[in-house]
């Protein structure tokens, strides 16, 4: 590493901090002497307030955004047979949950721009490598999979074009499960928050639409794991919440049932999973959703305050930008370094950031780039250029909430001088 003249900042800031009060703390002390810890009338609160908040119906919150897209994809009836298309600039969640349902994901390229799945190269995938199976569905010519799903991320939390996925969605008779793990607090051009039943356009009626949450330590909305899964269609909803506990016909009554009017007993319908939300999560649900407003401002602030510092130095950076048509959530700021105006790779750059006390992160390393992906599907490097590139000069910065202002325009400052003493 090149000795650096610039002055580190005085304490680490770390790349994505909780931010918890003294409201979570008192209220999940509450909890604890209640007398009950977990799937309780806490986890019902913050299901109510969440679909006050977002815009849609009752939903149903778990143990992880995970959980939410398997059961996501397990009733919508994705299965042995079928594909699921979706993108490569992702975390494993959104791909293993497809393999678990025995399907197989697939994969279409980004928009650069936005690091999002692209509906262009989604409808490029289904022109030219599916053809139209007997039932008019799309049908990959290789494997004869069946394509049913689309499954876009919100990539950082910038909203990916769900016009242009329900054009789709329409044309080839397709269901979308949207992984909102970024985008608690995103919107969308008519300001209709991501996951609000208004963004399904009425026309595709007969289609479903589902999205997930996830409210990891990290997440805009934290309550150590989480996640909550929402859909048009409340039967869904209802099937789901049965699911997130063993497939108990009346799930209300596994939590009810020490109480005086409980009952012991219960029927298990079918197959379901243990994927519960605790009330010990969703006690801090309930302040984190209440500060939400507050978080995304802060984390427009930080994103914006990294922009304004970089703006000099722009002939060695790609910036992250927010489509006009869009309300950013910024759960993550991804920064793209221009290899060919610097004297040093990402690599080397982000231990340079390190040294200076900024941490950073790499969100994601391409999905087929890890072994067990190599393995399980046929891609190699280079099938998906644009996400490839996108990866390569990727940093993402840090703008959670809990780092004051001042801290982060001292690092955006730092970041700015670094990038000018290494400059080509
Ligand atoms: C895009 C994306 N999808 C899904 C998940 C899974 O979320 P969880 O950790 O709540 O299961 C993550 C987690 O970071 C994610 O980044």
């Amino acid at each position: 590493m090149l000795p650096s003249k610039i002055k580190p900042l005085e304490k680490f800031l770390s790349f994505a901090p909780p931010l918890m009060g003294e409201e979570e703390i008192a209220e999940v002390a509450d909890t604890l002497r209640s007398g009950w810890l977990t799937t309780g009338p806490k986890t019902e609160r913050f299901e109510l307030a969440l679909a006050d908040y977002l815009g849609s119906g009752r939903g149903v919150a778990v143990n992880s955004c995970t959980a939410a897209l398997h059961l996501g994809l397990h009733v919508l009836g994705v299965g042995p047979g079928q594909g699921v298309l979706t993108t490569p600039l992702t975390f494993a969640s959104t791909a293993h949950t497809v393999l678990y349902q025995q399907a197989r994901p697939y994969f279409a390229d980004i928009d650069p721009e936005t690091g999002n799945l692209s509906p262009r190269e989604a409808r490029r995938f289904l022109e030219t490598q599916c053809a139209p199976g007997p039932d008019g569905c799309p049908r990959h010519k290789i494997t004869g999979d069946i394509i049913t799903t689309l499954l876009p991320v919100h990539y950082g939390g910038h909203p990916v074009e769900l016009d242009g996925f329900w054009e789709l969605a329409m044309d080839f008779g397709l269901n979308m499960l949207e992984d909102a793990a970024h985008a608690i607090g995103a919107a969308y051009y008519n300001g209709f928050p991501i996951g609000h039943r208004g963004l399904k356009p009425p026309e595709a009626a007969h289609l479903q639409g589902l999205t997930a949450f996830s409210f990891y330590a990290t997440k805009n909305l934290a309550t150590g794991e989480g996640g909550y899964l929402t859909a048009g269609d409340d039967a869904l909803v209802e099937r789901a919440r049965r699911l997130s506990m063993y497939g108990i016909s009346d799930s209300r009554r596994i939590w009810g049932r020490y109480a005086p009017q409980g009952t012991w007993v219960y029927d298990v319908a079918e197959l379901g999973f243990k994927y519960n939300m605790m009330d010990i999560q969703a006690a801090l649900g309930l302040h984190q959703l209440r500060k939400l407003p507050d978080f995304l401002a802060r984390r427009a602030a930080h994103a914006a305050a990294y922009s304004r510092a970089l703006e000099s130095v722009r002939d060695m950076v790609i910036l992250p930008a927010a489509k006009p048509e869009v309300i950013h959530a910024w759960h993550l700021y991804p920064l793209r370094l221009r290899p060919e105006a610097l004297t040093v790779g990402r690599d080397e750059f982000i231990e340079i950031l390190r040294a200076h006390n900024i941490g950073t992160s790499v969100l994601f390393i391409p999905l087929h780039y890890h072994s067990y992906y190599q393995k399980a599907l046929d891609y190699k490097d280079g099938d998906f250029p644009e996400a490839e590139n996108f990866f390569k000069n990727l940093i993402n910065l840090p703008v959670a909430p809990a780092h004051s202002p001042e801290r982060v325009a001292e690092a955006a400052d730092v970041l700015a001088s670094l990038l000018r003493q290494y400059k080509r």
